[in-house]
């Protein structure tokens, strides 16, 4: 049975997890807008990856007999600046997903909650590689600058994300 701290702590990991998704659905939203559809695209899948993330938690909390307690989603902002700025945003809330997810290890580890701590390590492993992938984005953006021809192959090349 898991603590009631540590339930707590996975349902506010719940929804942070949701309001990701939601966040990189409006940064979607907001490139699409822009026509950069291949950045859009690639924003869609990771709002998708980040409600999987969500769903792979709500599973482990059920299969140790806690409760889910959904909470309001906060509203992501409406407009996200040029496509550097998107992804500098991106960068930068995945590095306070990471935070959120080494407190939550730290607390199973204190409570000797070896299967909490054993299901976050994939949380952890992941923020590993989400922070590499979009801060490679971030570095690529910056060498080529949100103007000219080159943008617009990197657009192409981020509509491929998940095709193969
Ligand atoms: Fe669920 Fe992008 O971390």
């Amino acid at each position: 049975m898991i603590s009631p701290t540590m339930q707590g702590a996975l349902n506010a990991q719940i929804n942070l997890e949701q309001y990701s998704a939601q966040l990189y659905l409006a940064m979607s939203a907001h490139c699409a807008g822009k026509s950069f559809k291949g950045f859009a695209h690639w924003l869609k899948v990771q709002s998708a990856e980040e409600t999987a993330h969500a769903a792979k938690l709500v599973d482990f909390l059920l299969a140790r007999g806690g409760h889910l307690e959904l909470k309001a989603i906060a509203a992501p902002p409406i407009d996200f600046g040029g496509v550097i700025q998107v992804f500098e945003q991106t960068l930068a809330h995945e590095k306070t997903i990471t935070g959120s997810i080494n407190a939550l290890f730290e607390r199973a580890r204190a409570e000797k909650d070896h299967a909490s701590e054993i299901a976050l390590q994939w949380y952890v492993t992941e923020q590993v590689e989400e922070e590499a992938g979009v801060g490679e984005i971030v570095d690529h953006l910056h060498a080529i600058g949100d103007q000219g021809g080159a943008i617009w192959y990197l657009d192409s090349k981020m509509g491929k994300r998940g095709k193969g």
